[in-house]
């Protein structure tokens, strides 16, 4: 059935007049309003002879973006501090924990995070923490088994990614949450591949941390990453990476010590960057109007439909099969993944290719069935 009574709201991006673009997983296309939406920054800025400002509509906007994120992720109000990116919300996550001298001195993390993740847990081996890299035998998946056997009382912290970039494949969170706190320990979710592609639920979860980022699957502009933090966990936590803004009174510029911000502030750093903020707004509505769970619904409905394409071709499919296991994009794996990328760009068909997973597709609410299809055709042909 290729009819289907959604409003894809394609209008709203001009972006994709421009051919068949399934890269949701990378950057999407930017929405129709972003342009307005960074105009009035400019006209604010533009128009301002003090710190008025600040005071008008700047100081509040981190807030009013992380409190618009947190409705999709199923995070409270006053639960998301915005960051510059995810990078740095996972470091200012690792900046809480003392390894050298805590019994608790493990992080487990798993062999399909975004590499930002070993970079920064590696940077921690320094200052005492053992590191456990989960290992995924066959390049897609990381059997649920082994994760939770590394979870043990001297684990601090699970920190992997909730989908992952390589393959699609999603992670258990509450039986990881569960097990994580039945002994002790915390656990930080990597939601970039994940929000605004699937319902997620923070709160049912019992996750203490999220982090993630607008330019994907949330339409959003770079710069804007976000950090959740579980709200009863928040004033216990006194992340070393900080700054002035995270400070409870920041416009006293008291001399140290530190007295952190009450609230999820206090895991912010220095100025915000104003435009990511303006970037976002307008994805993040489109988001909520079109709705989670219709997204959802038809991210597993078409990635589906790709899946069995490919798999009726006898195609390698680098992406788990089973609904629950993955998340809205499909890998397929082809000889020279680069030379694909740029042979289907030519046929205007945008994806993007991984080392050891080849294409990664990624069909969001704004394409219809007739591009997925096309897209699939096309690549036939080029096989
Ligand atoms: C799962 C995941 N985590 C983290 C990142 C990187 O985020 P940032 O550039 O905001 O640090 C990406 C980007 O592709 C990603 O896919």
């Amino acid at each position: 059935m290729l009819a289907s009574p959604l409003n894809r709201r394609r209008e709203e991006f001009p972006t994709l007049a421009s051919g068949i673009h399934l890269l949701s997983h990378s950057l999407g296309p930017m929405p129709r309003l972003t342009r307005e939406s960074m105009l009035e920054y400019c006209e604010a800025w533009e128009q301002h002879t003090n710190e008025d400002a600040w005071a008008n509509a700047w100081w509040e906007l981190s807030r009013r973006v992380g409190d618009r994120i947190a409705q999709l992720v199923g995070g409270p109000p006053g639960s998301i501090q915005i960051q510059p990116n995810a990078s740095i919300a996972l470091a200012s996550v690792a900046s809480c924990f003392e390894f050298s001298t805590a019994q608790r001195n493990k992080v487990v993390t798993s062999a399909l995070d975004f590499p930002s993740m070993e970079y920064i847990w590696e940077g921690q081996r320094v200052l005492g923490a053992r590191i456990e890299i989960v290992g995924s035998p066959d390049g897609i998946t990381v059997p649920l088994d082994k994760i939770l056997d590394a979870i043990d009382e001297t684990t601090a912290l699970v920190a992997m990614s909730h989908v992952s970039f390589r393959s699609s494949y999603r992670i258990n969170a509450r039986a990881i949450v569960e097990r994580a706190h039945e002994v002790g320990a915390l656990v930080l979710l990597d939601i970039y591949q994940s929000a605004g592609a699937m319902q997620l639920d923070a709160q049912a979860w019992g996750v203490d941390f999220l982090i993630g980022g607008t330019i994907k699957w949330l339409c959003g502009g770079p710069a804007c990453g976000y950090l959740y933090v579980r709200p009863d966990l928040q004033k216990s936590l006194r992340p070393r990476l900080t700054g002035w803004v995270a400070h409870d009174a920041p416009f006293e510029f008291a001399a140290a010590p530190m007295r952190y911000a009450k609230s999820i502030r206090r895991f912010a750093q220095g100025t915000p960057s104003i435009p990511a903020l303006y970037s976002a707004l307008p994805g993040l509505r489109i988001i909520s109007e079109v709705g989670i769970e219709t997204i959802a619904a038809e991210s597993q409905r078409r990635t589906q439909m790709m899946i069995d394409f490919a798999l009726e071709r006898d195609w390698r499919v680098n992406t788990p099969q089973a609904v629950n296991d993955r998340g809205g994009s499909v890998m397929i794996g082809v000889g020279d993944g680069p030379a694909m990328v740029e042979r289907l760009a030519e046929q205007k068909v945008f994806v993007d290719c991984r080392p050891g997973v080849g294409l990664r597709i990624s069909p969001h609410f704004f394409n219809t069935d007739e591009e997925v299809i096309e897209a699939m055709t096309i690549l036939e042909e080029l096989l």
